[in-house]
């Protein structure tokens, strides 16, 4: 696939060092784009530097930022830098974020509040650090990368995804201001990756979780590349939503048209997972 609208562009990606993020600015840096990856962690940051030069055009700039999204002012401040070093900015990409599972009432306040500081703050805080100079240009593109939980949500999922309802909200409204500057605002609903948030997630999820999964044939697990390949290619199109694969699109569909059937079905994925857990438990006592 060649992505040869991103030459020369100019690109900050919020965490570009691991996970999504990072498979962007690698499809970016081979498109010959220059790009800055930010994180909270510096050596993450320049491992990722090395490999965007070691894959990137000879003439295109590489650098990252080291800050919190749930940090404004740093946001604010690594904005300035980064416009400057790059001579400008034609695309921001926001994909720094994560998900903890637990059932409501096992999850610490403090889990909620990060949750929302760093998937709703935490793109908030990047679109408006950039929007002046979109706005000032009257041109460029911000994505947000939400999830498929941004539109329906199950069990163990109801504080991550009110984290991701909200950005969609923002991204709406957002999206008709910036239109007016003549940028675009897009939302991306990523499918489950395989990323090192991924594999956290997925260490300290409540069994119940796992068995849904486990069940649900609406579960496969991307390949980083194939998402950030088809986040690449879905950027020049004029839809405002984005997702990849027959799963994402058919959560979507189901969703969006038959609300009440939706929850029917996932209401009878939980009991059907509730049951074979309970049975494999069963099984594993009478063993003993
Ligand atoms: N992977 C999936 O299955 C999946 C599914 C649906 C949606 N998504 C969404 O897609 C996006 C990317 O997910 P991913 O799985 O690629 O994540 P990942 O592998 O965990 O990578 C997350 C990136 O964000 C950075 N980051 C995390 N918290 C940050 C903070 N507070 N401030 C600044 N940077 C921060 C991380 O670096 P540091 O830790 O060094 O800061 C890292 O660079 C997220 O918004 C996620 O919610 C992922």
């Amino acid at each position: 696939m060649s992505f040869t609208r991103y030459k020369d562009k100019k690109v900050f990606i919020t965490g570009g060092s691991a996970g999504i993020g990072k498979g962007i600015a690698i499809q970016l840096a081979k498109a010959g784009a220059s790009v800055i990856v930010s994180a909270r962690g510096k050596s993450n940051l320049e491992k990722t530097v090395q490999e965007l030069k070691a894959v990137g055009a000879p003439t295109a700039v590489f650098g990252f930022a080291v800050l919190d999204v749930s940090d404004k002012k740093a946001l604010e401040k690594e904005a300035k830098k980064a416009i400057q070093t790059l001579g400008g900015l034609d695309l921001l990409i926001c994909s720094s974020g994560f998900a903890k599972a637990g059932e409501a009432s096992d999850l610490e306040d403090e889990v909620y509040r990060n949750l929302m500081d760093v998937n709703f703050f935490g793109h908030v805080n990047s679109a408006l650090a950039f929007n002046d100079h979109f706005a000032k240009q009257k041109s460029g593109e911000i994505v947000f990368l939400a999830s498929t939980l941004a539109f329906f949500s199950i069990y163990g999922y109801g504080a991550y995804s009110a984290s991701k309802f909200a950005i969609v909200g923002f991204a709406q409204g957002f999206r008709q201001e910036m239109m007016l500057h003549g940028v675009k605002v897009k939302l991306f609903l990523p499918p489950t990756t395989d990323t090192p948030g991924l594999e956290k997630e997925n260490t300290d999820k409540p069994e119940l979780s796992k068995e849904i999964e486990m069940g649900s044939a609406l579960n496969k697990v991307h390949a980083i590349d194939s998402v950030a390949k088809a986040i690449l290619k879905w950027i020049p199109n004029k839809k405002f939503i984005g997702y990849t694969g027959w799963d994402s699109w058919l959560q979507y569909f189901l969703f969006r048209h038959f609300p009440e059937f939706s929850i029917k079905l996932t209401d009878s994925e939980l009991k059907a997972a509730q049951s074979r857990l309970y049975k494999k438990k069963q099984k594993d006592r009478n063993a003993v």
